[in-house]
This record gives structure tokens, sequence and C-alpha cells, in this order.
């Protein structure tokens, strides 16, 4: 029987690929890094389906290559900043993601950010393995407390919100920014308050990043922003590194403007070793790692099968982020 052609453009969990190889001609990228731009032009020529991921540009030029016969994109990420949507809707191509999967992993890294960051984590170990750890002391690695603390959540989608139930039970006064958000300033959503962005960014001990890349998101944590920042308080980001402006972000940890970073994502990503930002002893940066349990991967790798398999199929895609083209 003839089975669709696709490519995946990386090896993902087992649960997900498996369904993929069985059910077509699969052509699995089986490299660390990704595909380069060229090699995915190539690729992806002939193809009915791609599987891709948000380190893979997919634009109206690819779509192209590919040929028509292209007929589903699905994405293995919930974000999905990597694809032209409007050129994939152009050529009725509907382009699925993962969303919900990933929520509470992902603000479990948030809020593992915000410990290590207020209770100097990586410092403390890197003391210990350097030797330096010789008595109690009364000063030594004094941080900042976290229970009783404000945070202020700049996106309350499904990973501010799960963020927002792990700081109620550490007694955290939590504040909320979202353009996106119909309740009105000053008004409950759950035990969150929301305010203006320059509120959240007074009063805040801890920011915490939680919205899609758009355009209008895009440095959207500017100098005028990290200026209004208390000079104490500590920046989160496991949204997307553009949202913060990294050559300002540098600029306010190195002035004391304010006390901390960490970083699930960074602009550029990844950010090259020698990196002006990993030279700051308040900068922490991990490698986008904010979904990476085993349980999650697996279950996104599960999800993004059954987009592909239902957009080959002709389906609907269970999660699809241009549903205009299925508009007559
Ligand atoms: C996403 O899904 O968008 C994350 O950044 C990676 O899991």
């Amino acid at each position: 029987m003839h089975k669709p052609k696709v490519f995946v453009t990386r090896v993902i969990p087992d649960g997900g690929l498996d369904l993929v190889r069985q059910a077509c001609d699969a052509d699995v990228w089986q490299e660390e890094l990704p595909p380069t731009r060229l090699v995915l032009l190539e690729r992806v020529r002939g193809v009915d389906g791609l599987l891709c991921l948000l380190t893979d540009p997919v634009d109206a030029e690819l779509m192209d290559a590919a040929g028509q016969q292209l007929r589903v994109v699905s994405n293995f990420a919930v974000g999905y900043d990597n694809v032209d949507l409007r050129a994939a809707t152009a050529r009725g191509i509907p382009v699925g993601n993962t969303p919900g999967v990933l929520t509470e992993t992902t603000a479990d890294l948030a809020f593992a950010l915000i410990m290590a960051a207020a209770r100097r984590l990586v410092e403390g170990a890197g003391y210990v393995r350097a030797g330096l750890w010789r008595t109690w002391g009364p000063m030594l690695l004094l941080g900042h407390d976290v229970h009783g603390a404000t945070l202020g959540i700049v996106g309350l989608g499904r990973i501010g919100q799960a963020l927002a139930r792990r700081a109620a039970g550490f007694s955290m006064k939590v504040i909320y920014y979202d353009p996106y958000c119909d309740g009105e300033k000053g008004v409950d959503q759950g035990a969150a308050v929301r305010c203006t962005l320059d509120e959240l960014l007074a009063e805040s001990d801890f920011v915490s990043l939680h919205v899609p890349l758009s355009a209008a998101t895009h440095h959207l944590i500017d100098a005028s922003a990290l200026s209004k920042m208390k000079r104490t308080a500590v920046l989160v980001n496991t949204s997307r590194g553009p949202v913060v402006d990294s050559d300002a972000l540098y600029e306010a940890l190195t002035s004391g403007q304010i006390s901390y970073a960490a970083l699930d994502v960074t602009e550029p990503e990844p950010l090259p070793a020698g990196h002006k930002l990993l030279t700051l002893p308040n900068c922490l940066v991990v490698p986008h790692i904010a979904s990476a349990s085993w349980a999650t991967r697996t279950r996104m790798a599960v999800m993004a099968a059954e987009n592909l398999l239902a957009g080959l199929r002709g389906e609907r895609l269970p999660n699809c982020v241009n549903p205009e083209v299925y508009e007559p």
C-alpha cells in the first residue's frame, strides 16, 4: 500500500515516532543539530507532511519547495512562531501544535528558576565544588525569600496560570498583566490580580514571562521596561528569547538595575559560548529545557504525530493553530 511521505526534522520520543513510522514513509533526520536551511529545502521536496521543531523556520519558500502535495505541518511545540502561518493558510495547509501537555512541566521549570535565583543555588553548588566550604557562615550566600514575595506574571495563559498555582502554595502575592485577558484591571483571576505592565514591573520581586512571541511582544522587556523594575528584582524567561532585549538585559544586570535573570530561552538561541550574558554571575541560563521531562516530551511526540496523521488523512487536526484553513 502507498504510504504518505513525510520528513521528521529530528528524532522525537518513541511513542510519537512509532506512530509516524507505522503509517508513513518517514525520512527522520538523525543528527543532533537541526538540518541546515539547504538540507531542509532539499529533504522536504515531494513530502505530504512535515513534522518540524521550533528550530526549523517553516516559511513560504519551504512550503513551495515541498510542493503542492504538502497537506500538513505539525510543529513539535506549543509555540509556533517558527511557522509562517499566513503562508500556510494561504496554501490551505493546516498547522498543528502541542498545547496543554507541557503546561505543568514548563511551570515547574519557571518556578525552579525563581527558587534557584532567589536562593543562589548555582552559586552555592559552585562554591562547594570549588572546595570553598569551610564552615557554616552567618553571612554566607544570603538570598531572598520566595514565600511572601510578589510574583508578576506577564501572560496569564495556561502556563502563567499553572505558575500562579505554584506561587499560591508559597504564599506569594501574584499580580499579572495580560493584553489578551478580558478581566478589568484590579479584578482577581483566581488569586492573581490584574494590573498594567508598568505596575507589574514596579511592584514585582519576580517577573516571569509567559507570552507567545509576536510582533507585539518582540522586546516587550527592553531598556525602558527594565528601568521600571525594582533593583532587587529577578527576571525569569521561559517563553521565547526575543521577548527580552538581550543587550538591554546585559546593561541592566551589569549596572545593578535589576539583580538577577534566569533564562530558559535566549536571544540569540542557542547563546554562543562566551556570549556576554554568560560572563555574568547574576545570570543563570539553561538550554530551553522547560518542557524537557520524559513524560511530557513523549506526550508532545504523540500529539505531534496525531496532528500529522490526521492532516495526512485529510481530517481536521486535533490541535490546529490556523483553523481558518477549514473555512469554505
Ligand atoms: C514549546 O513547546 O513551545 C516550548 O518552547 C518547547 O517545548
